[in-house]
């Protein structure tokens, strides 16, 4: 399966990689080796040794070296052979590395063409910076390909039905609902009116629990699977800058075909103290719930049933919500369509 490179990829969250340690992980079918430099700025090197390919997870990083736990040849950060218990360092022998930004609390990572890897193409997840936010953090792996997830998050019609003790209602489906493109970012919007929300939610978006609400959740879509959601609720009837906006993060990173990495979070301002520290904590736990029981269960039987069947070539039926969804794939796939057309110009 061809996946978009030239764009740039979450790859874990910040403290995922400590310094001194080594995170191995799958990304777009490709094992990748991330670590921390002596500076302490993330790096990313293709994780297989061109000796024997041995996975270089189980080597060890030595003053910013990573030296292959097999035969001892060690890689710098820049994944040139530096060392050679054997006798000099094999020039022929380096191993790729991957462009990587630290960005918003997560760790960026760009899998095409290095000299392309423009940090300004990082869509704005400002909302999650921890300089201004309390930012509660969650991960998931899902075995669902990130076009299902593209297609879960851009349609929340789902959540009265899949969700309706958690996030959902039954006042979601008669909200009105627009979808647009602008560049080539999309955005799924919802508006609720006079909703009674769980506990959790209305708590969530600074309400009373109880309170009747006008709820409204705006979905935005940048490729590959970079997503957020900027949800809020205020009583009904008032205006909405009464209201509070709590934005939460959904991005996903292809692991393979048929499965995904899914990092998510929920961002309060600092501005809100100690408060906020502790309720971007509960609320990103209480999102766990339906994220891992209901979302992950319904995926990956969606894709057990589609097994390894091409998603992009499969006959689809087709509700009102699932617009925004097919544009972002369409624009997806045009993408990667131009990327395999010039690698085989
Ligand atoms: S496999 Fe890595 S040094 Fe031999
Ligand atoms: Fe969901």
């Amino acid at each position: 399966m061809a996946y978009l490179e030239n764009a740039w990829y979450v790859a874990g969250w910040d403290d995922e990689v400590p310094q001194g340690g080594l995170l191995s992980r799958r990304l777009l079918d490709k094992p990748i080796l991330f670590f921390r430099d002596e500076a302490g700025a993330v790096k990313a090197l293709h994780g297989v040794c061109p000796h024997r390919y041995a996975p270089l997870a189980r080597g060890t990083l030595v003053d910013g070296m990573i030296q292959c736990g097999y035969h001892g040849l060690g890689f710098g950060a820049d994944g040139a052979c530096v060392h050679n218990p054997f006798g000099a360092p094999l020039k022929n022998m380096a191993l790729r590395a991957y462009p990587i930004v630290e960005r918003h609390s997560a760790i960026w990572i760009w899998m095409g063409e290095a000299e392309r890897a423009d940090a300004a193409l990082i869509p704005d997840f400002g909302f999650n910076d921890p300089a201004t936010a309390w930012v509660g953090k969650g991960y998931l792996t899902v075995k669902a390909g990130y076009e299902l997830e593209i297609e879960n998050i851009l349609d929340l019609s789902h959540v009265q039905f899949l969700h309706p003790t958690t996030l959902g209602s039954d006042k979601v489906s008669d909200g009105h609902y627009a979808w647009k493109q602008e560049g080539e970012t999309i955005w799924s919007n919802r508006d609720i009116k006079d909703e009674m929300m769980t506990p959790q939610l209305a708590s969530a978006m600074g309400l009373v629990p109880g309170t009747l609400a006008d709820r409204w959740v705006y979905v935005r879509w940048n490729a590959p699977a970079n997503m957020a959601i900027f949800a809020g609720a205020v009583a009904t009837g008032r205006p909405r800058d009464e209201g509070r906006e709590t934005p939460t993060a959904h991005l996903f990173t292809p692991e393979t075909s048929r499965s995904s990495h899914y990092w998510y979070a929920i961002a309060f301002p600092k501005s809100m103290g100690a408060v906020g520290e502790q309720m971007a904590q509960e609320q990103v736990d209480f999102l766990r719930a339906p994220f891992e029981l209901e979302d992950l269960p319904m995926l990956e039987d969606q894709q057990a049933n589609i097994g390894n069947r091409d998603f992009r070539q499969m006959k689809l039926g087709w509700l009102p919500g699932d617009a925004a969804g097919a544009r972002a794939r369409n624009l997806l796939y045009a993408r990667i369509d131009a990327e395999v057309g010039a690698k085989s110009a």
